[in-house]
């Protein structure tokens, strides 16, 4: 038997806990279920007590001389972060791109000229899937180096069944041999191949009838999604793509309203989605729209300034009762990050987030937003111990010493995988 785990003398202990279950907004959003100097008892990958020091050492004062200890004076512990929006599996580099922008060109330009998301799709399509598992386990261990213990990851960059389907066989090897979680979202409408250039609808037909079928059938992904944009899909063709999936239990998902306000967090309330991405655009008729059926809004902050845009009105989504979470987008085109600590800094910078809000957008809601809330996203008994220690006293100083790694120590199910 594996011996137990006791944290303790935590100076500051962010378990999330809260009564209410479901994605938080509004005050909610607040609520840490702070404990100052508290520890946690993990047995079996499962937290088994959560309280104050003095508390556990009475409860285990049996059992203390069996457990590896581990003292946590002078730090932070939070739940492990959860990215619940990323692009992780994807083949090479678009760094010249990067330059090419700095340069002037829009990102929309350089996608329509064959660059982009086209781009990387060729590059993918040319990986094989050992070289994919290759670069996708080194940016799964830089997450998990910040902190971070769950990700969500979409397929998109093969736009054929191929290679839409080697991408998510990827995530799959990696969520059976790498200690992250890793959420599978297919995302095979992710924009229109030059072959089906002016035969959109095609494709969408294509899409529906050809691969919806085969993912759902090998059961590769949990989500469906859509890049609902002005000249990729259309919020119709979205929705029928969206509906198709669900037909197949698949859940939907939005890339709405990221370049041009196009009713995309209106048709994410419309089909139900569990989550909208990206949002910079959103109308306030949308954002009504998406607090009143519960959607969540997945704000994706670093994608903002790496595209040099205006972020999403993160703080008035919040105060119209829209659920929050944050992700880093991790894709090799506008955000080619894995770090969610400095997701977290800049939701507080550039969308005016309090550093509480931030860290539950970063956790619970990011929980919530792939729909994991009753097994990780808060410290309570009988969860999953997946817990990241910081080495910075509080969670305002995790988000306020920004650009700096303050990680010390990561647990995956109550297993060591970092420090
Ligand atoms: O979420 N907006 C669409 N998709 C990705 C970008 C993908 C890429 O540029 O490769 C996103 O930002
Ligand atoms: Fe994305």
């Amino acid at each position: 038997m594996k011996k137990p785990i006791w944290i303790k003398n935590i100076q500051q202990l962010a378990t999330l806990a809260s009564k209410k279950e479901g994605p938080r907004s509004k005050e909610a959003m607040s609520e840490l279920g702070i404990i100052e100097d508290g520890s946690l008892w993990i047995e079996g990958g499962i937290i088994q007590a959560v309280g104050s020091t003095i508390e556990l050492e009475q409860r285990y004062a049996t059992r203390v001389n069996e457990a590896d200890i581990v003292d946590a004076t002078s730090h932070l512990v939070t739940p492990g972060l959860i990215d619940p929006h990323t692009h992780v599996a994807y083949g090479g580099s678009r760094a010249r791109e990067f330059e090419m922008r700095l340069e002037g060109v829009p990102y929309m330009d350089i996608m329509n000229a064959g660059g982009g998301i086209h781009a990387t799709t060729r590059m993918t399509r040319e990986s094989t899937e050992e070289e994919l598992i290759i670069q996708t386990t080194k940016r799964l261990d830089s997450f998990m180096q910040h902190g971070v213990t769950t990700v969500e990851g979409k397929s998109g960059y093969g736009m054929n069944l191929e290679t839409e389907l080697k991408q998510l066989r990827v995530m799959k090897h990696l969520q059976e041999n790498h200690p992250i979680d890793l959420v599978p979202t297919f995302m095979g409408a992710h924009a229109v191949p030059p072959d089906y250039k002016g035969k959109e609808e095609e494709f969408v037909d294509h899409l529906i009838l050809d691969m919806l079928p085969v993912v759902a059938e090998e059961k590769l992904a949990e989500f469906n999604d859509v890049f609902c944009e002005k000249g990729v899909f259309t919020p119709e063709q979205s929705e029928r793509i969206l509906e198709a999936g669900k037909k197949y239990g698949l859940i939907p998902k939005i890339h709405a309203d990221e370049i041009v306000a196009y009713g995309g967090a209106e048709l994410a309330a419309k089909v139900g989605a569990i989550s909208a991405e990206h949002l910079l655009k959103a109308s306030d008729e949308g954002i009504k729209a998406m607090a009143k059926s519960g959607t969540i809004a997945c704000l994706l902050p670093a994608t903002a300034l790496y595209l040099r845009e205006e972020a999403a009105e993160g703080r008035k989504m919040i105060d119209e009762g829209v659920a929050v979470a944050i992700s880093t987008d991790c894709n090799p085109g506008s955000s080619p990050t894995t770090s969610m600590p400095l997701v977290m800094n800049l939701a507080c910078i550039l969308m005016r987030l309090t550093p509480a809000e931030a860290l539950t957008a970063a956790t619970y809601n990011a929980a919530c937003a792939i729909n994991r809330q009753d097994r990780i996203g808060s410290l309570e008994v009988g969860k999953q111990a997946d817990i990241a220690l910081w080495n910075v006293k509080n969670y305002q100083e995790l988000q306020y010493l920004f650009g700096v790694n303050h990680l010390k120590a990561v647990w995956k199910k109550g297993i060591k995988v970092v420090g």
